[in-house]
């Protein structure tokens, strides 16, 4: 019988400002065998997210650098297929760090922030890894810890129609807020009025889309979910009321550009006036309280009030080609990769 192959993505080299795919090696090797208290996940979806260009880079971030030659560190969900450890057994669903490859060991050490994910979750694999995973999380504790959202105030939300910002809209829908989107083209602004329940969406790339957001925002700012950074952030700061909040979510305009060097936010000195907070935060702080919100989200979800959509790329092999389209805005929901049967010898 021929032996099942792995196929793995190591980092050659580090890549200078935007992401090239070229800064990935496709290599495939032999199947690893796991040791004790080790299992071996086949990895059925592979998670493509902003922060793999922040751990492409060399300085030191909430993670290290994946070094040169490693291979490269990605979130995935996947099926225990060879197990000797009772934590991770044969048929066990797993979420966590299980990086770009067919096959990954992990172990009860929880090097790789490995989970079982429950069985009786009545979800797709899928939603593990976007709405009710890291995902979801995101916009969860984001938007309720951080942006303590009162009924009526005004939400603003970069990267709308992407996997956080179409959820941190929904729940701020939920939760009776004034949602105003923004987003990279037309159709994902009807998208995300017509079927998201926005109350207004606005194309970043028209002309005059800082026109648009006064408009859109008649009372001001209350909550700016920040996932964009650059010129967006400057625009909101501008617009902020007094006592606002913001979620320092992401950047991604920022990815890739030498920060040492790169200007402030113009209107910075409103957060001083206007008494205004703004918090970064990072979602692996708050993995122990998972649990709870994954249940809230579960319970909107099964009633339909919160619609999860992913953009899903077939084959490994695609996936560095596949992540470039977080940064031109090609991605709808949350962006994945259905990883396919593996070579054999
Ligand atoms: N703090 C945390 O723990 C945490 C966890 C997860 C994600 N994040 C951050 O959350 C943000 C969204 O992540 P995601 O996984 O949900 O990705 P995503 O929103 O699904 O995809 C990224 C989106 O960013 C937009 N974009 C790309 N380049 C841009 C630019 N130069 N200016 C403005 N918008 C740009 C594009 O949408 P449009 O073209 O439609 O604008 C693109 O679809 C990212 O900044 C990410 O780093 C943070």
């Amino acid at each position: 019988m021929p032996a099942t192959l792995n196929r793995r993505f190591l980092l050659r080299e580090r890549p200078v400002g935007d992401f090239d795919p070229k800064v990935l090696q496709r290599v495939v090797e032999p199947v690893p065998t796991p040791g004790p208290g080790e299992a071996l996940v086949r990895n059925r979806y592979l998670s493509l997210d902003p922060t793999n260009r922040i751990w492409m880079g060399e300085g030191e971030s909430y993670l290290p650098p994946v070094p040169l030659g490693e291979v490269m560190r990605g979130a995935a969900v996947g099926e225990v297929v060879a197990s000797n450890s009772k934590k991770f057994p044969v048929g066990a669903k797993v979420a966590g760090l299980l990086g770009w490859q067919d096959y990954a060991v992990v172990s009860e050490a929880g090097d790789a922030m490995a989970q079982v994910i429950p069985g009786w979750l009545p979800v797709p694999l899928t939603a593990t890894l976007g709405v009710l995973g890291v995902t979801g999380m995101t916009a969860y504790f984001g938007l309720f810890d951080i942006g303590k959202p009162k009924r009526g105030e005004t939400v603003v939300v970069s990267a709308a129609a992407g996997a956080v910002g179409s959820i941190v809209g929904q729940l701020a829908k939920i939760h009776g807020c004034r949602v105003v989107g923004i987003a990279g083209s037309q159709d994902k602004c009807e998208w995300l009025t017509r079927e998201l329940g926005f109350d207004v969406a606005i194309n970043r790339r028209d002309a005059n889309w800082r026109e648009q957001l006064t408009a859109a925002c008649p009372r001001g700012i209350d909550i700016d979910f920040e996932n964009a950074g650059g010129e967006i952030l400057e625009a909101i700061l501008e617009r902020m009321n007094n006592h606002g909040r913001i979620v320092l979510c992401g950047m991604i305009s920022q990815y890739g550009k030498d920060q040492g060097n790169a200007p402030g936010p113009r209107h910075f000195v409103n957060l001083l006036t206007r008494r205004i907070t703004l918090q970064g935060f990072i979602i692996i702080d708050y993995i122990p309280r998972f649990p709870l919100a994954q249940l809230k989200m579960l319970w909107w979800l099964k009633r339909g009030r919160l619609k999860d959509r992913s953009t899903i790329v077939k084959g490994l092999d695609n996936a560095p080609q596949a992540l470039t389209q977080l940064f031109s805005g090609e991605n709808v929901g949350k962006l994945m990769v259905e990883i396919d049967e593996a070579p054999t010898a």
